[in-house]
């Protein structure tokens, strides 16, 4: 049995607050299972559905089709069991101000009927570097801080389940790692792990199996390994003083002074070069790396091109 399953899931939101407005259709036949013991990477540009969908599977927000089982369990018809089996890190900082960390935690035990959990919560505290905020009040805490309770709110319960929405996206670079040497540890001890994230070294490096999302579909769905696999393989990278000729551009990524082309072998690199030289333009810093998965998704994201950006 799957830890996830969604099952032609779509979302429809009414873009008026009186529902008479045009409609948004946030997903749309979303179907992928997630098995147990898995790292999956739910991948996609702002906007695609990613949020929708973990509301959707964890509760907060009901599909307008499809359904949604967590080992088993329906989110809407077997919700407590559902609820009980998941461990969800929102994207947003929701919080009570009044409470301690350490009563928040006290507190979310309790939602889950479980008496007597301050080892469970120490260790949590310790693990995600909150040991010395245990008695601070929520609204004393920097986001950063606010965060990691969130972590350890959702982990409370030792769900089967960790889901985590975008948890690093304005984190600093301790917490992250604070963050993936846990969350990792508790992957290894057999929790299965749902992320999303902006960061596309974090997929790369932590997540076994990856999904995209483009405009509430997906258009793609395989091994991380597979994925990398599947790209042009190579790309040159270097530096440049001045403009590209328009041609030239046209085939690169270019981030200020960074110039990459995708290159599939020795030929095309040389005659990037060569045409960088005949410009008039002098390449520096020159480097071949493999494809990352940021150029794996750059460009199943220009593949699906879609009926309304076609349109636009
Ligand atoms: N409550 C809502 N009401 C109306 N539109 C929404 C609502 N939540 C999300 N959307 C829209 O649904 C689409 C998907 O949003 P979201 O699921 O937040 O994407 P992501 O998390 O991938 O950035 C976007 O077009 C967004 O504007
Ligand atoms: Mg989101």
């Amino acid at each position: 049995m799957p830890a996830i399953s969604f099952k032609s899931v779509s979302k429809t939101y009414s873009t008026s607050k009186k529902q008479t407005g045009p409609l948004v259709r946030a997903l749309d036949e979303v179907s992928f299972d997630i098995q147990p013991g898995e790292f999956f990477g739910l991948l996609g540009p702002n906007g695609a559905g990613k949020t929708s969908l973990i509301s959707i599977l964890a509760g907060l927000s009901r599909a307008t089709s499809g359904s949604v089982h967590v080992h088993g369990s329906d989110v809407l018809t077997d919700f407590a069991d559902a609820r009980r089996k998941l461990g969800v890190v929102p994207q947003e900082l929701v919080f009570d101000p009044f409470f301690s960390v350490r009563e928040a935690l006290r507190i979310q035990s309790g939602y889950f009927g479980i008496k007597k959990n301050d080892a469970w919560i120490d260790e949590l505290l310790e693990n995600l570097g909150l040991a010395d905020k245990a008695n601070a009040n929520m609204r004393q805490l920097s986001g950063g801080m606010k965060r990691r309770v969130l972590v350890a709110q959702a982990l409370v319960h030792k769900p089967r389940v960790i889901v985590l929405d975008e948890p690093t996206a304005g984190v600093d670079v301790e917490l992250r790692q604070t963050l993936w040497q846990f969350i990792a540890r508790l992957n290894k001890e057999g929790s299965t792990v749902l992320l999303t994230t902006h960061y596309l070294e974090e997929a790369e490096a932590l997540c076994s199996r990856i999904a995209m999302l483009k405009q509430g579909r997906v258009v793609a769905l395989a091994l991380t390994s597979d994925l990398l696999a599947s790209s042009n393989s190579n790309v040159l990278r270097f530096k440049i003083d001045k403009d590209l000729p328009a041609e030239l551009a046209a085939k690169a990524r270019i981030t200020g002074r960074i110039v990459q082309f995708p290159a599939q072998n020795a030929n095309d690199i040389e005659q990037y070069l060569a045409a960088v030289r005949q410009a008039g333009l002098v390449a520096e810093d020159i480097e071949i790396r493999k494809a990352d998965l940021e150029d794996v998704f750059l460009e199943v994201m220009a593949k699906n091109v879609t009926h309304s950006e076609v349109l636009a």
